[in-house]
């Protein structure tokens, strides 16, 4: 099969290049000069983990190629994936001019039927709105030659991979949701996805709108579910509750499951924030007030700086002068994004109190870099952050930053402090060590 694949971000490479895998011949579009550029030299533009292997292979078997001219994406491909940016607009919802853009600009060339999938997170009625762009660019090309005008479906498919996880949840996805009504594009779609489901996973077949539903309530149910635990954790600090102990106690619980219970300095990321303000977004405008949303982004925003009156206090209220370590500024471990990073907000604070920083992230400070530039110093290692610095504070829960050699630490500290938002290390431990460590709705480990 041929396909293409519009937008080559972190859902549009990790599509295009899992496709290649299944054997279809597959081209990545992108308006980046420079992304495509670096692609036709074999580079991988992200950080994702295993995308390099299958990018390499299929770009290798000719199975994946790359280019900046949509027209490449129109001709012969009878499928077109949209998988473009949805940025929060002003007021908080779905900026679709980048869908519809495109959307009309396929209107605009195609001279065969194609399917359009909208891969991208789209508020309902979004399929509708493609349909009228492609529809409003036909009707201009073929109105004195009606029975030339080509056919189209639009179906709506959602991604609901996890960047760090994005290939494994391609390859292997919990279930694919399609939304479409046309029976002709079911058989396509369904034909594309079933080598990722052989074990039995469901292909889910429904409505447009159902579809773009599911994928802001699946967010935003997570998110809900991450910011309640992050209340708890904050009201076990209150008690004198440990909410490791609680976790465990309502993650038994098999009606509430064991994941998406670790709290922490909040959610971040490119979808969690703008979905859930998209979808709160989208209910006020058909007049229905979503509560829980507006205090999911309420309570999100205040756990973000969780730690920052935690570590004034320590310091007498003063942070003018004062050095920090930050290990971690991607908005998850393994990635190199930042978008809506909690690492952002707290840097800001951090400087705004006078204090200075150096940080290490093993892939995202070359990002973090281009975004605040030399506001903060950037360590070559973990370690090397530490030299000389007031305490550590830990934003983001790399694997790296589990096992660390506490005496090194304890060594280059100017005093063994840590504030830990992401619950990283034993209480014991800290203790038995000597460290002052504060983390996220659990006893504060006090310096021997
Ligand atoms: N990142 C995730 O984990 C994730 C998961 C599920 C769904 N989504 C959704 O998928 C969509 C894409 O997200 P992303 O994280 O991959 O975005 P991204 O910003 O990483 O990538 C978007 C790409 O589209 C390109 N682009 C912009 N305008 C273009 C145009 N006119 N023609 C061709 N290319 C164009 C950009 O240059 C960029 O490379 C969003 O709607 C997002 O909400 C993202």
């Amino acid at each position: 099969m041929d396909i293409s694949v519009v937008g080559t971000g972190y859902v549009g490479l990790v599509t295009g290049t899992c496709l290649a895998e299944s054997g279809a011949n597959v081209i990545c579009i992108d308006i980046d000069e420079d992304k495509v550029a670096k692609m036709k030299n074999g580079v991988v533009p992200i950080y994702e983990p295993h995308l390099d292997v299958y990018f390499e292979r299929n770009i290798r078997m000719k199975r994946l190629s790359f280019s900046t001219k949509l027209e490449d994406a129109v001709d012969n491909n009878e499928v077109i994936f949209l998988a473009l940016p949805t940025p929060p607009d002003e007021d908080g919802s779905a900026d679709l001019s980048y869908v519809l853009g495109v959307a009309r600009n396929i209107g605009k060339m195609m001279t065969d039927y194609k399917i359009i999938v909208d891969k991208s997170t789209v508020p309902v009625g979004t399929a509708e709105k493609v349909t009228a762009a492609v529809n409003e660019e036909l009707d201009k090309r073929f109105a004195d030659n009606p029975d030339e005008r080509p056919d189209f479906d639009v179906v709506s498919n959602p991604e609901f991979l996890r960047e760090g996880f994005a290939v494994d949840d391609f390859m292997k996805p919990d279930r694919v949701v399609i939304g479409t009504n046309s029976p002709r594009a079911r058989k396509t779609m369904d034909k594309l996805f079933s080598p990722f489901v052989r074990q039995g996973n469901p292909i889910l077949f429904m409505d447009e709108r159902s579809a773009e539903l599911t994928k802001y309530a699946a967010n935003a149910f997570l998110a809900t579910k991450i910011t309640f635990m992050n209340e708890i954790a904050n009201l076990c600090e209150r008690l004198g509750a440990d909410v490791d102990s609680v976790r465990i106690g309502i993650g038994s619980d098999q009606r509430i499951g064991k994941r998406f219970l670790f709290p922490g300095i909040g959610y971040g990321g490119s979808c969690f924030p703008k979905d859930v303000q998209a979808l709160e977004k989208s209910s006020n405008e058909v007049d229905y007030d979503f509560k829980i949303l507006k205090s999911v982004m309420h309570v999100n925003s205040e756990q973000k700086l969780n730690l920052i009156p935690k570590v004034k206090e320590y310091f007498g209220g003063d942070l003018n002068g004062k050095r920090f370590a930050v290990w971690g500024l991607s908005f998850k471990p393994d990635t190199d994004d930042i978008r809506e990073a909690p690492s952002l907000e707290n840097i800001k604070s951090l400087l705004r109190e006078g204090a200075t920083i150096r940080a290490f992230d093993p892939e995202a400070m070359e990002n973090i870099k281009n975004k605040i530039g030399d506001v903060i110093e950037y360590a070559d290692n973990s370690y090397d952050a530490l030299k000389g610095a007031d305490a550590l504070l830990i934003f983001t829960e790399w694997q790296i930053f589990r096992n660390p050699e506490f005496t090194e630490i304890k060594k280059l500290l100017n005093d063994p402090v840590i504030f830990d938002g992401r619950n990283l290390y034993d209480l014991e431990d800290m203790r038995s060590i000597g460290f002052y460590y504060h983390s996220i709705g659990r006893a504060i480990i006090e310096r021997g």
